[in-house]
C-alpha cells in the first residue's frame, strides 16, 4: 500500500502559480520569451502558467528521461523529444516540474545554450535546493521543499497520480 500525503492543495498551487507568472510577465515584459517545458511533469503546471503570463510568449517541450520505474535517479539522461521552435536570440525560460540533484537540468541548459538564445533561465513548481549536486540557479523557484518523494499535477511515479489535482508525498510501504 502505498500513503499520500498532502503537501499543497488547489488553492495553495494555484496562488503560487499566479505569482511566479506575474513576476515573469514583469521580468520579460520587453522581451522575445519562449517557455520550453521539460515533459511529462511540467505539462500541467506549464499549461497553468502559461493562462497567467500576460505577454506575449511561445511555448515548446522538450522531452529528457532520466528516471526509469523508480524513485532515484539513474544518473542516465536522454533527450527523447527535442525543441521545433528557433530559440537564438530569444530568451527562454525553462519550465520543470522538479529540480532535485540539478543534473538533468545542468544538461538541458548546455543543450539548448547551443542554439544561442539571449537567455536560458529555470522556472520551477517544486525546488530540492539542499539535494543539489551541481551549481545551476532556478530564477523561479514557486515552491522549496527539502526531501519526500512527490506526486500529482502532473509529477509521476511511475508513470502513476499525474492526474491528481493537487501535490503529495508519496510513502511507499
Ligand atoms: P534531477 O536531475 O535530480 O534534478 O532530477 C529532476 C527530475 O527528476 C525531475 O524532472 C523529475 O521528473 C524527477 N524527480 C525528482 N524528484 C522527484 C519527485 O519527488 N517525484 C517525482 N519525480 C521527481
Ligand atoms: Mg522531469
Amino acid at each position: 500500500m502505498a500513503d499520500l500525503i498532502p503537501v499543497l492543495n488547489k488553492d495553495e498551487i494555484e496562488k503560487m502559480v499566479a505569482d511566479v507568472a506575474q513576476k515573469i510577465s514583469d521580468d520579460y515584459k520587453d522581451s522575445e520569451l519562449v517557455l520550453i517545458g521539460v515533459l511529462k511533469g511540467a505539462f500541467v503546471f506549464m499549461a497553468d502558467l502559461m493562462r497567467k503570463i500576460t505577454i506575449p510568449v511561445k511555448i515548446d517541450f522538450v522531452g529528457i528521461s532520466s528516471y526509469g520505474s523508480n524513485t532515484v535517479s539513474s544518473g542516465k539522461i536522454n533527450l527523447t523529444r527535442d525543441i521545433e521552435i528557433n530559440i537564438k536570440n530569444k530568451d527562454v525560460l525553462i519550465i520543470e516540474d522538479i529540480v532535485d540533484t540539478g543534473l538533468t537540468l545542468k544538461y538541458l541548459i548546455d543543450y539548448l545554450k547551443s542554439f544561442d538564445p539571449k537567455s536560458v533561465k529555470i522556472c520551477a513548481l517544486l525546488d530540492k535546493h539542499e539535494r543539489r549536486e551541481t551549481e545551476i540557479e532556478v530564477a523561479y523557484p514557486c515552491h522549496r521543499l527539502e526531501e519526500g518523494f512527490i506526486v500529482g499535477y502532473g509529477i509521476d511515479y511511475a508513470e502513476n497520480y499525474r492526474n491528481l489535482p493537487a501535490i503529495y508525498q508519496l510513502n511507499l510501504n
